[in-house]
């Protein structure tokens, strides 16, 4: 594995393989890397010949300066990892490197960046659109993949793409999770054990919650899940919305669209979470 840490040593390594048209997989991280994240290099390293992975704290999407502070860097085990899952190139940029001069592209994909994290983490989203297209075009990858972990983010990314028309196809990759059920996450590592244990309820509420919604409407399901996660200890519930899985506006009813999923933001102490769930899929 090639570690690379300037655009220019990046394009300068790519270059050989841009000449034969080699298939380049790219998968974005923040690092702090876990098997989520190495499910998304596997499947990488499955479809692609090459497959550049960056790892970059984008300072861009932070709307929290104290979150961007304590967010995890674990380079040496990062790299480990990589190596270990077969990833060809490992992209760590210094945000000079990324923003020689501040980036004021504004990114408008509504009406999927308009509402939940959107609302919650205001400039969030356009933070994300102005990393992953920079490294998209720094890149030029044949595919990209997201986990859908970020439920949202995969919707905003893929809206993105189309506004700009970038010749590249976005895969999207299921959660991968603990045992006990918890998705994997960066910030899984801020839990102290007891919190951990807290922190299951969530994806158990969401299970529960599927048996709930085959005999009850989307807003008794939403009630539902509302309820449970107030009612555990430890838990405190940012939102709960019942999506249409495109296009992330709430759905009224089981019937609405075909793509029915349910998109939750729980913190447990000072750590928040996301999670979801699919209720409806049909193809
Ligand atoms: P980060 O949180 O490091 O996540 C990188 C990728 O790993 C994202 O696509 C995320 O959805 C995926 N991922 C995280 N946990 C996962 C899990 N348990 N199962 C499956 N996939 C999982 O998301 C970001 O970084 C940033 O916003 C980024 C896209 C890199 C832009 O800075």
């Amino acid at each position: 594995m090639k570690i690379v840490q300037t655009v220019a040593q990046l394009q300068e390594t790519l270059a050989p393989y841009r000449e034969t048209k080699t298939s380049i997989g790219l998968v974005p991280t923040m690092g702090a890397l876990h098997v989520g994240h190495a499910s998304l290099v596997d499947r990488s390293v499955k479809e692609n010949e090459v497959t550049v992975v960056s790892v970059f704290v984008n300072p861009t999407q932070f709307n929290d300066s104290n979150d961007l502070k304590s967010y995890p860097r674990t380079f040496d085990a990062d790299r480990d990892l990589l190596e270990s899952h077969g990833a060809t190139i490992l992209f760590a940029p210094t945000v000079k490197d990324i923003y020689p001069e501040p980036d004021t592209r504004v990114f408008d994909c509504a009406p999927v960046d308009s509402v939940m994290e959107g609302v919650m983490r205001p400039g969030h989203f356009n933070g994300v659109c102005q990393i992953v297209s920079k490294l998209f075009y720094a890149v030029e990858p044949t595919r990209a993949y997201f986990g859908e972990k970020d439920f949202q983010q995969l919707a905003v990314i893929r809206r993105m793409v189309k506004i700009l028309e970038l010749p590249l196809e976005v895969v999207g990759c299921p959660i991968v999770r603990e045992k006990s059920g918890l998705a994997f996450s960066s910030r899984n590592a801020r839990l102290t054990e007891v919190q951990r244990n807290l922190a299951v309820n969530i994806s158990a509420i969401l299970r529960e919650s599927i048996n709930f919604a085959a005999s009850n409407e989307v807003g008794e399901t939403k009630k539902f899940v509302e309820e449970a996660i107030e009612a555990s200890e430890g838990l405190r519930l940012e939102y709960f919305e019942i999506v249409d899985g495109l296009t992330m506006q709430s759905v009224s009813s089981w019937n609405d669209t075909d793509y029915i999923v349910g998109c939750i933001t729980v913190y447990c102490g000072e750590v928040r979470l996301i999670d979801n769930i699919c209720y409806r899929r049909q193809a």
